[in-house]
């Protein structure tokens, strides 16, 4: 990456590849990750499906111009169509389907509201699954999208991050509290503003926030942080996917407590998830300027970094590599 980063491009694991709100039965979408072309599309039964971009026949772009037939990608150069797993199950012309004629058919998940890859360098299957959000309390999430140069494990970094906040984001200064929750591919900190860090001129409120940053894997980033005893509720996640060695995209997605009043709720889900939004854009021109630094001058607050970065090179590494 330019220099810039000296990580391994590509971890393992779970990638958003889009939300499902963005695909509609029927529908075919040609996209970039991993390096990677691809072409991502939902049957007529609505199963989110993605395979390697390139037809197994003579390398048409499944992407450009291939069209679903029930539970079938038809090919638009010779008509050829590939089923789910990616096998070839019908030529319009001709008697014998070649037993190389399959589509590389990648393992696909659909889960609260979004659609995620699972990317193995070395082509091993998932060996762990992503959480469920499904909180029937919480609103249908608002998503942005961006595309921008850097790295997954910087985006990441931030949820171990507690002393930017103050800067890039105009809020408190968070400290995590309690016991880190450190499990294969979860990494959870308990947090809450610093009040002895207040700053009078950035102090939101009066009122302590506090919540939960969670890493789940390699892409997600997430995060609920509401002030303390209000009963309100939110919930943050942040999904980055690598596009190729310099360049990332991310999906945010805000979700918050449905109240009995619904035009409040409305008010309150608007103006959270833009307020969120915003904060995430503060955050891009430092990721896409920033180097890496190995071994970074750390203080007390950033103590969190190194578990940070311990837990995420996990994603480097393949159990059967
Ligand atoms: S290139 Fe796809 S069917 Fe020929
Ligand atoms: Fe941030």
């Amino acid at each position: 990456m330019s220099g810039r980063i000296n990580l391994p491009p590509y971890p393992r694991g779970w990638f958003a590849v889009d939300v499902s709100a963005a695909l509609a039965p029927g529908e075919v979408k040609p996209c970039r990750y991993f390096g990677r072309d691809l072409v991502l599309f939902r049957t007529t039964a609505g199963e989110a499906t993605l395979f390697d971009a390139h037809c197994p026949h003579l390398g048409a772009h499944l992407g450009h111009g291939g069209t679903v037939e029930g539970e079938n990608l038809v090919c638009p150069f010779h008509g050829w169509s590939f089923g789910r797993d990616g096998a070839c199950t019908g030529m319009p012309y001709g008697k014998r389907i070649p037993a190389t004629a399959t589509a590389r058919a990648w393992s696909v998940r659909e889960q609260s509201g979004v659609i995620l890859a699972w990317h193995d360098l070395e082509g091993g299957d998932p060996d762990w699954e992503m959480p469920l959000f499904d909180d029937e309390e919480l609103t249908e999430p608002m998503a942005m999208r961006r595309t921008i140069h850097g790295h997954p494990q910087e985006v990441m970094e931030n949820s171990a991050d507690f002393g930017h906040f103050r800067f890039i984001h105009q809020t408190h200064l968070v400290r995590a509290v309690g016991e880190t929750r450190n499990e294969g591919p979860v990494l959870e900190f308990q947090i809450e503003s610093d009040p002895e860090a207040l700053v009078p001129e950035l102090r939101l409120d009066q009122s302590v926030m506090e919540g939960l940053s969670i890493c789940h894997g390699p892409g997600l980033s997430a995060a609920t942080l509401v002030p303390k005893g209000s009963g309100l509720k939110a919930l943050q996640r942040l999904y980055v996917t690598p596009i190729d060695e310099e360049r990332i995209e991310l999906r945010g997605l805000v979700s918050v407590g449905k109240l009995d009043d619904p035009a409040a709720a409305e008010t309150f889900a608007s103006t959270l998830t833009e307020a969120v939004f915003a904060q995430w854009d503060n955050d891009i021109p430092i990721w896409e300027h920033k180097v890496y630094r190995e071994k970074p001058a750390l203080n007390e607050v950033d103590s969190r970094i190194p578990e940070f970065r311990r837990w995420y090179s996990q994603f480097y590494t393949s159990p059967t590599g």
